[in-house]
């Protein structure tokens, strides 16, 4: 049993809960300067913190130290199917003095989720070596990275053997097919990502709606007179992966890249991010931001290379084997 007073989340929590949030966010910014400076004031933390405690089927735990909150956890349920009978712990959800307490926290506040049904877990975690290898001894693992890095300060040059252009109308047919390979290689082994596949005209007829969107950019790879490649950058407000903490200000996205198989691991990958990279600076944003499933072994070896340096972890735990 634990030593330690902790006891259900309440609203009276919250202030104090988003004092801990703006200081963690403070060190985290240490590392990280590129992410927004807003949430370490307590005033902004709160209002993170708020949304999630207030969303549906919110719930949690506080931790006091001499009567001083010193770490809260709180999860709330995502609805979509894909997560499983689930309960996240966003980037606000959780934030601790000594990073060992998150396992205390998490075990007083897993009894109601788990008795509910909810199974399936994930957190939001800053890359806090203590902080993860304490959720790590609470049998969660890494499924997915947050990643960031500023834009060039003077434009990457064009790679031999590889002609990257902004894509065409007539490009559409091949973009349909580009958008089935990143979930078509996510199906498979190790990333076994679950997800439903378009159909090839369903992606055709999204790219003749959404072709002509002044806020993103679509890049082409071409080798011998065929595109093999495609990437979009687009504002980071743009995912939905990316909000709350870990939104930065003014940050560009590299929200989609896929090589055709049998082209993968020759250059037009780089040269189809470093176009992203290239555009993010010409439209003014001062970052970059991408993610990638740490199981996929191209993507999580491509953009590490390209120069993105991971932010936060996504952890999941399946609890009941
Ligand atoms: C991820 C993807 C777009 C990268 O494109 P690519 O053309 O295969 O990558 P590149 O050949 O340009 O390689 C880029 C970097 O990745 C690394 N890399 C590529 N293949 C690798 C491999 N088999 N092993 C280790 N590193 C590898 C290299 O470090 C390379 O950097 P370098 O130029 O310094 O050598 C492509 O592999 C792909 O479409 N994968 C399936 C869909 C997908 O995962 N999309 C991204 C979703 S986030």
């Amino acid at each position: 049993m634990s030593r330690l007073d902790i006891r259900p989340f309440e609203t009276t929590d919250l202030p104090a809960a988003a004092v801990l949030l703006a200081e963690r966010h403070r060190a985290h910014r240490k590392r990280h300067p590129l992410l927004s400076p807003a949430y370490e004031d307590p005033q902004r933390a709160l209002v993170e913190v708020t949304a999630i405690w207030e969303s549906a089927d919110a719930s949690g735990a506080v931790l006091r130290e001499g009567g001083e909150v010193t770490g809260y956890l709180l999860g709330a349920p995502k609805q979509s199917p894909v997560w499983g009978p689930n309960v996240w712990v966003e980037a606000a959800g959780h934030a601790v003095r000594t990073p060992e307490h998150i396992r205390d926290l998490y075990g007083a506040a897993a009894v109601k989720w788990v008795a509910e049904g909810r199974i399936a877990h994930y957190t939001l975690v800053p890359d806090d070596a203590e902080l993860l290898d304490a959720w790590f001894r609470l049998a969660f693992g890494s499924q997915h990275a947050h990643a960031i890095q500023p834009v060039p300060a003077t434009p990457i040059p064009p790679r031999a053997g590889v002609l990257v252009r902004r894509a065409v109308r007539a490009d559409i047919p091949v973009l349909a097919e580009l958008d089935l390979a990143l979930p078509q290689h996510q199906g498979l082994s190790p990333v076994f990502a679950a997800g439903t596949l378009p159909s090839l005209q369903e992606a055709i007829d999204e790219w003749e709606e959404d072709f002509d969107d002044p806020v993103s950019a679509t890049f082409v790879a071409e080798s011998n007179g065929r595109v093999i490649g495609s990437a979009t950058g687009t504002s980071i407000e743009r995912g939905s992966t990316h909000s709350g903490l870990s939104q930065p200000d003014n940050a560009g996205f590299l929200g989609f890249a896929a090589v055709l198989p049998e082209a993968r691991g020759l250059g037009a990958g780089r040269a189809l991010g470093e176009a992203v990279l290239n555009w993010s600076a010409e439209t003014g944003y001062d970052s970059v931001v991408t993610d990638w499933r740490v199981t996929n072994l191209l993507s999580s070896r491509a953009w590490p290379a390209l120069g993105f340096a991971q932010t936060f972890h996504r952890l999941h735990r399946l609890i009941g084997h």
